[in-house]
């Protein structure tokens, strides 16, 4: 995974204090607007769970993105992990904390059979919250979390220690690159 690694890693943005003083914000975009950099990208979300997942899970807005071409590549269907109050049916609804403020995520309750098998894709692993909800909401949901892949893991933010204090070993996290 080394030459996807840099072919990844060349097309991301590094901006200071955004959205708000000391944060240094890892933009992506550049990478969706590369087409070779988004596939590589989305190829290697999955490899590390080859076999062991049955959906993608994609969390609003950007990892709508990655679960979306990820699933082109490799066939698996996607389940929108979506912002509080846009799914019609009924949700089962995880409140998270933000680097930057504070949100809820949400799933339609029948939206996968029983026990599927769900990797769920973000863009980037900043403080966990937001893939810790969604790890949650296919726990609640009755489904289970067959692992999380990110593009990006901010190290200093702690993250996967949340994770792993929250979930233990019940899955594996990947990360593409860590600052
Ligand atoms: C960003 C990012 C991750 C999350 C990471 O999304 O895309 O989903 O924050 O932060 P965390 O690990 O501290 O939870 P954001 O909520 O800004 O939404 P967006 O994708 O709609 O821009
Ligand atoms: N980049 C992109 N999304 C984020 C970040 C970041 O640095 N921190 C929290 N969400």
């Amino acid at each position: 995974q080394t030459a996807a690694r840099e072919l990844v890693e060349r097309h991301i943005a590094t901006i200071p204090d955004f959205p708000e003083p000391g944060i240094v914000f890892r933009d992506l975009t550049p990478v969706f607007a590369d087409g070779p950099a988004f596939h590589t990208l989305s190829e290697s979300l999955t490899a590390p769970f080859a076999g062991e997942f049955d959906v993608l899970a994609g969390v609003e807005a950007r990892g709508f993105l990655l679960a979306a071409a990820a699933s082109a590549l490799c066939g698996a269907g996607v389940l929108p992990v979506r912002k509080a109050g846009k799914l019609p049916r009924e949700v089962l609804r995880e409140e998270y904390a933000l680097e930057y403020g504070t949100a809820a995520l949400e799933v339609h309750v029948d939206a996968l059979p029983a026990g599927s098998r769900v990797l769920i894709v973000d863009d980037v692993l900043a403080t966990g919250g937001t893939v810790g909800a969604a790890a949650r909401l296919v726990q609640r949901a009755g489904w289970h979390v067959a692992g999380i892949s990110v593009a990006v893991e901010l190290d200093d933010l702690g993250g996967r220690a949340a994770l792993v204090e929250e979930f233990g070993d019940e899955f594996r996290v990947f990360s593409l690159l860590q600052y």
